[in-house]
């Protein structure tokens, strides 16, 4: 009985801490798409295309965010964004409100619409290899 409670303890503690707001992000963004799992050379296209969608003066990620994703950003009117590496911004994708908020204004700035599951599933994979 008394292994039984510790071997449920442990196990719980294990989720705990393998599981974070991230990946919880990431499953809930497999959840709502039937694709093979997600793609950080995706993701990274994604970062990196011209779009001819939205608005003229931002047609990419990188208009904003840098071609070096370890760097500073930069907006249009020159309010400095903080890298969207995880390796250099440990705090990024932790807040799901602010993940949605920003994927929700960022995709439709730039493609014109909103970012799919799939696509912001890949987007976050590249992003956490980084
Ligand atoms: C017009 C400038 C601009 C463009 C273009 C832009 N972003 Fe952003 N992005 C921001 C700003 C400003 C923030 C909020 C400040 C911060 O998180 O440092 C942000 C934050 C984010 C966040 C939330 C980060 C977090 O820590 O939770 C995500 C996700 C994101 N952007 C994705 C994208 C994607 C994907 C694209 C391309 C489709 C894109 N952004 C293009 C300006 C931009």
């Amino acid at each position: 009985m008394k292994n039984a409670i510790a071997i449920t303890l442990a196990m719980l503690l294990s989720t705990a801490s393998s599981a974070g707001p991230r990946e919880d992000q990431l499953a809930q963004y497999a959840a709502a798409t039937k694709s093979a799992g997600f793609s950080a050379a995706r993701g990274q296209t994604l970062h990196t295309q011209n779009f001819a969608g939205g608005k003229p003066d931002t047609p990419a990620c990188t208009s904003c965010h840098g071609k070096d994703v370890r760097g500073a950003g930069r907006t249009p009117v020159g309010k400095a964004i903080e890298a969207v590496a995880v390796s250099v911004t440990p705090t990024r994708y932790t807040d799901p409100a602010k993940v949605e908020k920003w994927f929700k204004r960022n995709c439709n700035e730039v493609l014109g619409r909103e970012c799919t599951p799939q696509e912001k599933g890949d987007w976050l994979t590249y992003m956490i290899a980084q």
